[in-house]
């Protein structure tokens, strides 16, 4: 089983970035932990801030890997090409988000990710990864 996460725009500032919506853990803290408590998974992880990267990251995975849980950040709510590149590709995606979007603004709302993804898991802190793997080894 060959999973990935892929995180979108400031999700490298977990820790710093409002600790008290988002935790105040690294991503790279939990990411261990998720490696050594899914040990017998190949499990990567990729970030960036950037949509074009993110969307060459989708396509590079989206024909040889198991699953990808993505985490678009607020690219999730504008991407229609980050949408796109998931309707393109073979992999089955589970989108996820730490926050639950629909307690905050309107517009976080909104999802070209939801219609595209196999299942959205949201609003459990980092532990939506976590739950996000278990829906892949069944
Ligand atoms: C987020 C929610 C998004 O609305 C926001 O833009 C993020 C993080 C989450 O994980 O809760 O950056 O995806």
């Amino acid at each position: 089983m060959k999973l990935i996460i892929i995180n979108g725009p400031n999700l490298n500032l977990l820790g710093k970035r409002e600790p008290e919506v988002y935790g105040s853990k690294t991503f790279e803290d939990y990411f261990s932990e998720l490696q050594f408590k899914f040990k017998n998974t190949q499990l990567e992880y990729y970030q960036s801030n950037i949509e074009g990267e993110l969307i060459n990251k989708i396509q590079e995975v989206g024909f040889s890997y198991d699953g990808i849980i993505l985490n678009a950040a607020a690219y999730t709510h504008t991407s229609v090409g980050i949408g796109d590149a998931i309707k393109a590709i073979e992999t089955p995606v589970i989108e996820v988000h730490i926050s639950n979007t629909f307690s905050r603004e309107e517009f976080r709302h909104q999802s070209f990710i939801s219609p595209v993804a196999k299942g959205v898991i949201l609003g459990f802190g980092l532990q939506s990864y976590d739950l996000a793997i278990q829906s892949f080894l069944g």
